[in-house]
């Protein structure tokens, strides 16, 4: 990473009147995480020593989002909105203190990569005052254009105030933009509002400092990092560009996918090699997936760890605080929450697992659940290791099943049951021979004779 110190300034006082939402628009999600924490995480991952985020009124859920995501950062309030630069200069406290590189990002801008960054910051190095990151658009409608001069980025033109031959210019400004820490202040002073909306556009630093003889550069990145989400419909095609990079890379880091269009990744899923993954998973956050695992199909992930060679579902459900070790087994039918279930320990089939301990190879039966609530406060349930719950068993928490036990089908489980001893808490058989077939005998004569006309 460069030697140079980086501000990063993301812009997120825009309203979300187009998402017809009642939260700020930076606050949706993508892959599990709020488009303006892709963002800020970003900015960590180029190695900025600050970053700033210009928020408009009212936006403490915003503000809390963001204190969360990133102590350090800091907020600024933009009151009315003015235009890119206007909003820029809300942040100004930010570069009033020294510092080479100032990136200028927007919140609702998630897909943006650290790869192309590294570009600005190398424009940056090399001297230049401003640096551009554009793209060939399929279609430049609405987008600012990078008029060039012999590699000089001279203009860049919003489409409102375009003449013809600007709008048939396809490369586009994608909004990232980069500035010497020693200009910005400058430059932004100088910018006015003598345009189509009347707004202070960032983008008319790019004239400016030609004005000034600086050196400004465009430079060149793909389209689908720059979508920009203003409704719910590109929200959704976000969505798909970061799963299809998300697939990808767990296929390139050994994984198999059987149906990749149909598994869908958080921003931190974690899938190591051969591990296979069956059609329709989903990963909430926080999933780690061992070497070797099988994820089966309809089966859905969040905040657990599946360890090496484990195999769960189909139609599993691992919630917050699930942790599988090697070999465990989890079926159809199974929740497993805040729990572990230890090596080679199976729970196969139409169970609920909360707050428990699972020893290395019991079995949990089919239909077993651990009753660990009581409306009030949640208890454990501990199962040694090589224990068998008999299926529809219920373990009333707190309990303690002891290593190698065995547990009787059926039954309700109110005390602790010591090593290798059999358990059974469930009603004795009662069983009449013939009792059936006399009944039914009965039954049909009495309803014979009611029928028989008197
Ligand atoms: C902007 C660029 C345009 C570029 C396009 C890329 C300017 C003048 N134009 O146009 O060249 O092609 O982005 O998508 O910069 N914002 C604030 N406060 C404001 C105004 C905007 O925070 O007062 C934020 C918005 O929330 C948004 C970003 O700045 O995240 C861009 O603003 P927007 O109004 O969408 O600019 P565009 O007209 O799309
Ligand atoms: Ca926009």
């Amino acid at each position: 990473m460069s030697a140079r110190s980086c501000l990063v300034i993301i812009l997120a006082a825009g309203e979300g009147t187009r998402m017809k939402s009642m939260r700020s628009k930076v606050l949706h999600e993508v892959g599990s995480r709020a488009m303006i924490g892709h963002v800020l995480n970003l900015a960590a991952s180029i190695g900025a020593e600050r970053s700033a985020v210009v928020v408009g009124p009212d936006a403490s859920e915003l503000r809390a989002l963001v204190a969360r995501t990133d102590a350090k950062a800091a907020v600024f309030e933009q009151t009315e909105r003015l235009g890119t630069a206007h909003a820029v200069l809300a942040a100004a406290p930010a570069f009033a203190e020294p510092v080479d590189d100032v990136l200028i990002l927007y919140g609702d801008t998630p897909l943006v990569t650290p790869e192309t960054l590294a570009k600005v910051r190398a424009a940056l190095a090399g001297g230049a005052e401003v640096a551009v990151l554009g793209f060939e658009a399929a279609d430049p409608t609405g987008y600012g254009r990078l008029v060039e001069v012999g590699g000089q980025l001279v203009a860049i033109r919003e489409h409102r105030d375009a003449d013809d031959r600007e709008r048939r210019i396809r490369f586009c400004n994608s909004g990232v933009m980069g500035f010497a820490g020693a200009k910005i202040a400058d430059l932004l002073g100088r910018i006015g509002n003598a345009n189509a909306k009347g707004e202070y556009y960032l983008t008319d630093a790019v004239e400016i400092a030609n004005g000034d003889g600086g050196k400004v550069m465009a430079l060149k990145g793909d389209e689908l990092e720059f979508l920009g989400v203003n409704n719910r419909a590109e929200l959704a095609r976000a969505e798909r560009i970061f799963q299809e990079r998300r697939r990808a890379a767990a296929m390139e880091g050994g994984a198999t996918l059987i149906a990749p269009e149909t598994v869908f990744f958080a921003y931190d899923t974690r899938v190591g090699a051969d591990v296979t993954i069956e059609p329709n998973v989903f990963f909430g956050p926080g999933v780690v997936v061992e070497d070797g695992a099988e994820i089966r199909a309809f089966s859905h992930l969040e905040g657990c760890r599946v360890g090496p060679n484990a195999q769960v579902g189909p139609y599993a459900r691992l919630r917050p605080g699930a942790d599988l070790a090697e070999n465990a087994k989890v079926g159809n039918f199974v929740e497993i929450k805040k729990s572990t279930v230890e090596r080679g320990a199976k729970v196969n089939h139409l169970t609920y697992i909360g707050d428990a301990r699972v020893g290395a190879g019991a079995n949990v039966g089919a239909g077993t659940i651990t009753c660990n609530y009581d409306g009030f406060g949640k208890f454990k349930t501990d199962i040694g290791a090589g224990a068998f719950i008999g299926s529809n068993s219920a373990l009333v928490a707190p309990v303690k099943i002891g290593d190698g036990a065995i547990v009787g089908a059926g039954s309700v489980m109110t005390h602790d049951v010591p090593a290798d001893a059999l358990a059974v808490a469930r009603g004795h058989p009662l069983v009449r021979e013939g009792w059936a077939a006399a009944f039914r005998k009965r039954r049909q004569r009495e309803k014979d004779e009611a029928g028989k006309p008197k």
